[in-house]
């Protein structure tokens, strides 16, 4: 179970952002969920809460959710490292890496119909692609046998509003599935 796997992960120690970190961020969400967001990493208020999402970033997800009939109760939402970068910088490889088995456990357990992607470093980590967001999001791949859809994150939207209408675009395919 998710509960198994976060006992399973304790009080990690196994990466250095671990030394920065108030709490681990492991995701949230049921774990019969049909579809799962994977981010990047906490940010100061999912650090200090524990949970995913809850910030600025976090409020703009759950607007586009509504916007495509999704709610946050359906979904399981969770990022690629579970402790807080320093200054929000992107994962380093190495964090990655340690994180991964608790990210492949919850999309085992979870086994959702589909993944969204949210910003390069969730796409690149989970595709292994090197491909700048433009380019990957709003196409369908794939990872651990889950089709998995790219799109930019909520936290560039919040920079870049231009950029949302293409960002419903690929929810409104993610709620469509991979086979339409
Ligand atoms: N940004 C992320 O990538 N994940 C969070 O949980 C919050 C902000």
């Amino acid at each position: 179970s998710l509960a198994h796997v976060r006992a399973w992960m304790g009080q990690c120690p196994r990466c250095p952002l671990h030394q920065g970190r108030n709490k681990i961020v492991f995701g949230a969400g049921p774990e019969d969920a049909r579809v799962m967001f994977i981010g990047e990493g906490p940010g100061q208020q999912e650090d200090q809460q524990g949970l995913p999402f809850v910030g600025p970033a976090g409020q703009l997800l759950d607007a586009m959710l509504a916007a495509v009939g999704l709610e946050r109760r359906q979904v399981y939402i969770t990022n690629i490292v579970k402790c807080r970068p320093p200054n929000n910088r992107d994962p380093q490889p190495g964090e990655v890496v340690a994180c991964r088995p608790f990210l492949e456990a919850q999309v085992r357990l979870i086994a959702p119909a589909a993944i969204c992607a949210l910003g390069r470093p969730a796409a690149q980590a989970l595709l292994a692609s090197e491909a700048p967001i433009g380019r990957l999001r709003g196409r369908w791949a794939e990872a651990l046998g889950v089709p998995v859809l790219p799109t930019y994150h909520p936290a560039y939207l919040l920079r870049s509003p231009e950029a949302k209408a293409m960002a419903y675009a690929d929810l409104k395919a993610l709620v469509r599935g991979p086979e339409s």
